[in-house]
């Protein structure tokens, strides 16, 4: 059966020593818990070798926000998925809103990057979700769809198998308006049947569909309490280790 997690974004936040500081907090703050999901966190490119030294790798999965859409070379900048897993990373970040609108990512640059990721032995998590103004036209479930179909469906079962999906409607992110219970399952519930169409109802049951934008203590639980929302992608509230861990807790 398919895991719960939850899975912590950093985003651009916190320096190295304040990165290191909270990963230990959190690390703190589960030892001895019995966890009815999986954690990740999130973090800069920076942090991440640092992090993945100060937690204990069976409770907590270190992930990037990010990697480059090529394999090595003169790409000054950038990071390749392979310097990611090298640090002791096992997942990615992928598709999130964010990069897509700031940082120009398609459809098709997000399809190479998570060939990378499989390809580097990492789990993306790969973001999807629509703007206000496609939720407000009552094209969400086409856009969120076609984001699944362009980026994902060239992949092989087994491949697709790996995937972590996060569906983050971007008028929720960071605005402290969440999706209701009622509308982030009934879009979880679209996305499963959307995948199980195009790979069998047992590789749709077994995919993990978190959900991302502005969760937080308070409505955790009401949204984990759905059949189809099989966890969060959680931003702000990450970065409060006592956040972080309320909302662990709502399993
Ligand atoms: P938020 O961000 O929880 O701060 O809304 C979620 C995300 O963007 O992953």
């Amino acid at each position: 059966m398919r895991k719960n997690i939850v899975a912590g974004n950093w985003k651009m936040n916190k320096t190295l020593e304040e990165g290191i500081a909270l990963a230990k907090e959190i690390n703190e703050l589960l030892k001895g818990a019995e966890l009815k999901c999986d954690v990740v966190i999130g973090t800069p490119f920076i942090h991440l070798a640092s992090v993945a030294g100060v937690v204990d790798a069976k409770k907590i999965g270190i992930s990037a926000q990010n990697c480059a859409d090529k394999e090595s070379g003169a790409y000054t900048g950038e990071v390749s998925a392979a310097m990611v897993k090298s640090t002791g990373a096992s997942y990615v970040i992928l598709g999130h809103s964010e990069r897509r609108a700031y940082y120009g990512e398609t459809a098709e640059i997000l399809k190479t990057k998570v060939e990378l990721a499989l390809k580097n032995e990492l789990r993306p998590i790969f973001c999807i979700g629509e703007v206000l103004e496609e939720r407000e036209n009552n094209i969400f479930f086409e856009v969120v769809k076609s984001q699944i179909v362009e980026s994902l469906f060239g992949l092989s079962a087994d491949d697709f198998s790996k995937i972590v999906l996060a569906y983050e409607p971007v008028w929720a992110i960071g605005t402290g308006k969440t999706a209701t219970p009622a509308q982030a399952q009934e879009m979880h519930a679209f996305i499963r049947k959307t995948i199980a169409e195009k790979y069998g109802n047992e590789i749709a049951d077994n995919t993990t569909i978190l959900y991302g934008g502005s969760a937080n203590p308070g409505n955790a639980k009401e949204l984990f309490s759905n059949p189809d929302v099989d966890g969060g992608l959680i931003g702000g509230a990450s970065l409060k280790a006592a956040d972080f861990k309320a909302i662990i807790d709502s399993f």
